[in-house]
């Protein structure tokens, strides 16, 4: 299998940041994920045997991250596939899976890129051709990632330059998992920060709890302590105050969906840590794969869906008690009424760079078609 000996080739070569968050399971067809709704608690590896199943694992958020989404996309057809291989449930499995999770356009890029491949192939040679390309998917957002990290590194090797003593270190803010865990290996935020700390570079991450479901706090956390990373857990509303009293060289965020001209949808909260970054002159970068960019819009604030989820995620909270049970409690009164969104844009002009698998550039129409001239506009 071409994808998954290009993972490996990778992995040995790095000592790639692999957790194993999807991979093809020894039967040769199944799906292995490592389920996340269990992390950082539990080491959970779920079992996805029906295209249902690979469904309910996107939307139930067990992998979430753009490029894992994608690419968990990806296998899913494939599982369609080998249900049943003709045009009806191929076009079916693609529907459902489009519509799971609205802003991350990753998921629309991997299954627009199966149907095009699959659609004019036979029922008999479809599911074959469905595996091969999703291994292909998720060996290359390991490359395209690691790329990301060489290009990013920069960014870090520049501010440890201008540090007064050589030990100090450099302190990165990162909002949400844009890490390890939200991608095939390696992250995107995350990728120049791994590959700074291989290098020697003292680094150390102010990790956003990101509300309401916590991933910074269970996810970018949990990696980074794997990885033996210094990090500390802030809440959401600390970023700001750092920045002000100088405790923040540089914030490095993902994007869920980039428009043409560089506004960057991620995460609830990314937008108010890039204003705080803008207005106390901190550089403010978005790590991305071309794979998030959306040629067909070009304001974001307008344009890109922001998903809105369950009012539980937010009424509810869920952790290990003292004893060591998982319970849930609920820390609104009953009936409160609860919105939930899951995504914000970040305009363009409060954006640094963009840090992508060819290179950093301006968030702008300029910039990005300099270095992908193939969005260019006719
Ligand atoms: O809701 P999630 O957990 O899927 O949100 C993830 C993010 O917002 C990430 O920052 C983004 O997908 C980039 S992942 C490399």
């Amino acid at each position: 299998m071409k994808g998954l000996h290009f993972m490996r080739m990778i992995t040995e070569t790095y000592d790639a940041v692999i957790f194993d968050t999807i991979a093809v399971a020894e039967n040769g067809w199944a799906i292995d994920i490592l389920d996340q709704t269990f992390l950082p608690h539990d080491h959970v590896i779920k079992r996805l045997t029906k295209a249902t199943e690979g469904g309910e694992a996107i939307s139930a958020m067990r992998v979430r991250g753009a490029p894992l989404i994608g690419v968990t996309a990806a296998y899913t057809m494939a599982l369609a596939m080998k249900e049943n291989a003709g045009d009806k449930n191929l076009r079916c499995a693609a529907e459902i899976l489009r519509n799971s999770r609205p802003t991350a356009v990753n998921l629309a890029w991997a299954v627009d890129q199966m149907l095009k491949l699959l659609l004019p192939l036979e029922p008999s040679v479809r599911c074959k051709a469905a595996y091969q390309r999703a291994n292909e998917m998720a060996g290359k957002d390991i490359a395209t990632n690691l790329a990301i990290g060489e290009h990013g590194l920069t960014i870090l090797e520049k501010i440890k330059k201008k540090k007064k003593e050589e030990c100090e270190p450099i302190n990165v803010l990162t909002h949400c998992n844009a890490g390890a865990l939200a991608t095939v290996g390696w992250g995107t935020a995350t990728a120049p920060i791994y590959l700074a700390h291989r290098r020697g570079i003292n680094l150390h991450v102010w990790v956003d709890e990101t509300r309401p479901r916590n991933q910074g706090a269970s996810l970018t956390a949990w990696e980074l302590s794997r990885n033996k990373v210094p990090h500390t857990v802030i809440s959401d509303n600390v970023g700001g105050h750092l920045m002000q009293n100088g405790k923040v060289d540089v914030c490095i965020t993902g994007s869920d969906r980039t428009t043409l001209n560089g506004d960057v949808a991620n995460k609830i909260g990314t937008y108010l840590k890039a204003l705080a970054a803008h207005d106390n002159g901190i550089p403010f970068f978005v790590a991305l794969p071309s794979s998030t960019i959306d040629c067909k819009i070009t304001d974001g604030v307008k344009d890109i869906p922001i998903e809105k989820r369950q009012s539980e995620e937010v009424a509810w909270i869920s952790g290990k008690t003292e004893s060591g049970k998982m319970e849930r409690v609920c820390i609104v009164p009953e009936g409160t009424p609860v919105e939930n969104y899951a995504f914000d844009v970040t305009p363009a002009k409060f954006i640094t760079g963009l840090i992508t698998e060819r290179g950093i550039t301006e968030a702008s129409y300029a910039g990005l078609t300099a270095l992908f001239p193939e969005y260019k506009r006719q």
